[in-house]
């Protein structure tokens, strides 16, 4: 048996490489990285390949027992995701809502993934907790919360919304006998992620109102309210009331106040969906626009989003610690020794996951390495860049939607015969160009055109580039019959 594990041993020490070696790893990792950024910055990488032939090298490779270079892998690498699809962190990328990825937080990944410190219970390692803890504290008085209030630092916005849902679910007793007769209010410009929610959280029989919203697309609560009372004079329950603070399609932030209001009165639970635009309160002159958050019971809040963070971080924020602790906490005989009077909650109490990843370095060392300002700088400057394009964009003959409350900006080509498929077709052409990406949407069945200036990375020469590219388009000389042309060309 000794020989056996011996033999074992000297193979299962290659999962620990020398210090050498660690070092040779690391350089060629970084020379790939720098290649990568340097690449992203000076648009050499197109923002948006739609070519995927060189995908399949990925399925022709497989696994087998022997090692492969690291040269030959971030090669692949390169070939197969880092330059196929979407480039998120290019300066170029205003589709959805953009990702971010600074630097700073890649070297708390790079320092989380190799100390695998267990950020799920207290018990377990207190610092990662009160750091991610210390990040929410820092958000919920950003919102307004009191101290008593409490979160979680969750993948992204939908599983941070499944969480603020399942508590509203649980603290208004909604069961399967009372669901049929419970409702919700939110206005067509929700986030899909909590419909999502609903449905995973056996909320699917609800009964749905959606509330009618202003020109620039915000939940008149006149309307809300009204609707509140007639549901109570049919026996109905209304429960929850879900608004937005930066709705994806057009970036508006409903009246927070005059729905907190409403919410207090009827005795609701009060959502805010502020996933994309709740770090815009960072700003001294925005901050007015996000009144009445505070009255809310749940917020989320993405960091991947307005704190320019990568993919992987989203917050909820819950002001009532009961509500959500109630729906998540869980005791196992396997972790007795874990669950101890501990000060600090731990995320596993407040969240469906149990082990999970250590995400407050990655947002804790960018925030006190490069400190507030930048942050709140570079959030401000979207909104102006925003602005300057909806003028410019205007200024080119496009319809454009709203006025921007945020970095999101509608337009469309109004001067064609079939606008929604002669915007299609421009959509296409954009896109296929690879320069700049952006995206689109339908609201109301009609095909917009949609910017959205989110990437830390973007600033007023890649708002001029695209508009220069958009003034070349509407210059060609097939650029009246554009509609005529077929989609997939
Ligand atoms: C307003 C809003 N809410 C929620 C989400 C969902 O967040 P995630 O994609 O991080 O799950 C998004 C995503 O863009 C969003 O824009």
């Amino acid at each position: 048996m000794i020989d056996r594990i011996r033999q074992l041993e000297s193979l299962a020490r290659k999962l620990e490489p020398s210090s050498e070696l660690r070092e040779l790893m690391l350089q060629q990792v970084q020379r790939y990285g720098e290649h990568f950024l340097k690449s992203t910055i000076e648009s050499k990488i197109k923002v948006f390949e739609h070519d995927h032939t060189s995908i399949s090298r990925l399925d022709k490779l497989g696994f087998s027992e022997m090692p492969k270079s690291l040269a030959s892998l971030l090669e692949l690498l390169y070939d197969t995701v880092d330059t196929t699809g979407i480039n998120p962190a290019a300066p170029n990328h205003f589709g959805y809502v953009p990702g971010g990825g600074i630097y700073p937080a890649a070297l708390g990944d790079y320092l989380v993934d190799l100390t695998n410190r267990y950020a799920g219970i207290t018990f377990a390692n207190p610092g990662a907790v009160r750091m991610e803890n210390i990040l929410l504290e820092w958000m919920a008085e950003m919102v307004g919360y009191p101290k008593s209030a409490t979160g979680n630092l969750a993948s992204g916005g939908s599983i941070a919304s499944l969480i603020a849902i399942v508590s509203a679910r649980d603290h208004h007793k909604i069961n399967p006998e009372n669901v049929r007769k419970s409702v919700v209010y939110c206005t067509s410009q929700i986030h899909h992620c909590l419909l999502k929610a609903f449905r995973i959280a056996g909320l699917d029989y609800l009964i749905t109102r959606h509330i009618q919203v202003d020109r620039d697309y915000a939940m008149d609560p006149k309307h809300l309210e009204k609707t509140l009372q007639t549901d109570i004079e049919a026996g109905l329950n209304p429960f929850l009331i879900l608004a937005s603070a930066g709705s994806t399609d057009v970036g508006v932030i409903d009246p927070l106040k005059a729905i907190g209001l409403l919410a207090k009165k009827y005795s609701c639970w009060f959502h805010v969906d502020a996933a994309y635009g709740g770090f815009f309160m960072l700003v001294d002159n925005l901050k007015e626009k996000f009144d009445g958050m505070e009255l809310s019971d749940s917020v989320v809040i993405d960091p991947h989003k307005g704190l320019f963070l990568p993919y992987g971080t989203g917050a909820v924020l819950v002001k009532e610690r009961a509500a959500v602790v109630r729906s998540h906490h869980y005791r196992a005989n396997y972790m007795q020794d874990a669950f101890q009077d501990e000060e600090d909650i731990s995320p596993a109490d407040v969240s469906p996951e149990l082990t999970k990843h250590f995400r407050g370095l990655r947002m804790w060392l960018p925030l006190q390495l490069i400190g507030l300002a930048p942050f709140k700088a570079a959030l401000e400057e979207k909104i102006y860049l925003c602005r300057y394009f909806y003028q410019k964009v205007k200024e080119l003959g496009f319809e454009a939607g709203p006025d921007p409350m945020l970095s999101v900006c509608l337009f469309r080509w109004t001067k064609s015969k079939d606008p929604d498929r002669f915007n299609q077709m421009l959509l296409v052409q954009i896109q296929k160009a690879g320069s700049t990406f952006i995206s689109s949407t339908t609201i109301d069945s009609t095909f917009w055109l949609r910017v959205c200036i989110m990437v830390f990375r973007t600033h007023l020469e890649h708002v001029d580039q695209f508009l220069t590219e958009l003034a070349e388009i509407i210059n060609q000389e097939d650029f009246g019959i554009l509609e005529t042309k077929k989609l997939d060309n």
